[in-house]
């Protein structure tokens, strides 16, 4: 018998992989996407899932109750990855992360409530704040929150509400805040994707600030298999950090990638630094490792590295057509 998930955002990069991979491994699951398929999202990458027989998709809004409550109602287990997702949109137009983050979230949790279904609520680390960069600090499942962005803040608002209404309400969820992920179908506004793809165009690699800042790199692959270890083996109403000791700065990423490419490893730029820029970002993920017994397959930051690169070669129409006007964009902002 098949178990009925919904999967919110899974149009979107982390979602379409997670909705992927399961289609490929887990077979009792029957996947319904509910997405609003933003500027980010790849909905000819969900047609193309259309030859697995357990997929449907609804085009909806999750700041939109009535879609909510219906997709909610005909579901066992949702998995909630739906968000505006990229930290330097938010610093130009925070409004749409409050809506769908918070009050998307909310209806979420509304209707969970209602119909006594399972949540898991996918989050990141960024709600923690930043780390100092000579330190070997690491986050913590009791680190306090303390986030910097409007993104980072309406995950943080996020997370609470779902920790509220397990408290107070006692909905089944579970919670999990990863670290940066990387891999096939990211948003080319993305860090590595940006680069990756201005090395493609003939355009050089931008490094914002000084290329210091340190981000806990991990395969989206890996990710969405510490997803599943929760939806298994997890305890209801407890949070997880899913990280793979991936510490690298920006520098070091964007030489790789030159390197990788074939290369001078000094070809990037510096180009002004986001505001409020976060230094460092690292976890922990002890107690996923040993009360789940969960391992990341992909330890080897270069090979990701190596794969992504060669998965934009060769999804060239995935990116192609929006690259000008994402740099435009950049470029706007002297980035
Ligand atoms: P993404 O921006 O690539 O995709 C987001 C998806 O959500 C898109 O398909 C979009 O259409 C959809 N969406 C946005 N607003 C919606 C709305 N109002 N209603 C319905 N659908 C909507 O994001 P991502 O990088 O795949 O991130 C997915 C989740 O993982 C987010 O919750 C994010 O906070 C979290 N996360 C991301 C990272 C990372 O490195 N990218 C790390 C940790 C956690
Ligand atoms: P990003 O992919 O936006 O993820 P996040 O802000 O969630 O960590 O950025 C990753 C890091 O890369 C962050 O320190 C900002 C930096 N960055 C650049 O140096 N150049 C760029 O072109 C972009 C997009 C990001």
């Amino acid at each position: 018998m098949s178990v009925k998930m919904l999967v919110t955002g899974g149009a979107g990069f982390i979602g379409l992989n997670f909705v992927r991979w399961t289609l490929e491994n887990r077979p009792e699951y029957e996947i319904t996407v509910l997405d609003k398929l933003t500027y980010a999202a790849n909905g000819g990458a969900i047609n193309g899932l259309k030859n697995f027989k357990k997929i449907s998709f609804i085009k909806g809004d999750i700041c939109d109750p009535n879609v909510v409550f219906d997709a909610v109602e005909n579901t066992e287990i949702v998995v909630h990855f739906a968000a505006e997702s990229h930290n330097d949109n938010s610093l130009h137009d925070p409004m749409p992360f409050v809506y769908t983050n918070i009050v998307g979230t909310a209806n979420i949790l509304e209707a969970v409530r209602k119909f006594d279904k399972r949540l898991h609520h996918i989050s990141t680390d960024e709600v923690y704040g930043d780390l100092a960069i000579d330190s070997s600090d690491k986050f913590t499942p009791e680190t306090r929150y303390n986030p910097s962005s409007p993104y980072s803040s309406t995950k943080a608002g996020s997370d609470l509400l779902v920790k509220a209404w397990i408290r107070s309400f006692g909905i089944k969820a579970t919670l999990s805040n990863c670290s940066n992920n990387y891999g096939a179908y990211q948003h080319i506004e993305k860090f590595i994707p940006r680069q990756i793809t201005n090395i493609l165009c003939g355009i050089k690699p931008k490094l914002y600030g000084n290329g210091a800042q340190v981000r806990d790199w991990i395969h989206v692959d890996d990710h969405n298999s510490a997803v599943h270890a929760i939806l298994d083996k997890g305890k209801i109403g407890e949070l997880y950090l899913i990280g793979a000791n991936g510490e690298c700065d920006n520098k070091t990423i964007v030489e790789t990638i030159l390197e990788l490419s074939g290369l001078p490893k000094d070809q990037y730029e510096f180009v002004s630094d986001r505001p409020g820029h976060d230094q460092r970002y690292a976890i922990d993920s002890t107690k996923l490792r040993q009360e789940l017994g969960w391992e990341p397959k992909y330890t080897d930051i270069r090979e990701g590295l190596a794969q992504t690169i060669k998965w934009y070669e060769d999804n060239a129409y995935f990116w192609k057509s929006e690259k000008q006007f994402v740099e435009a964009k950049y470029a706007k902002s002297g980035q």
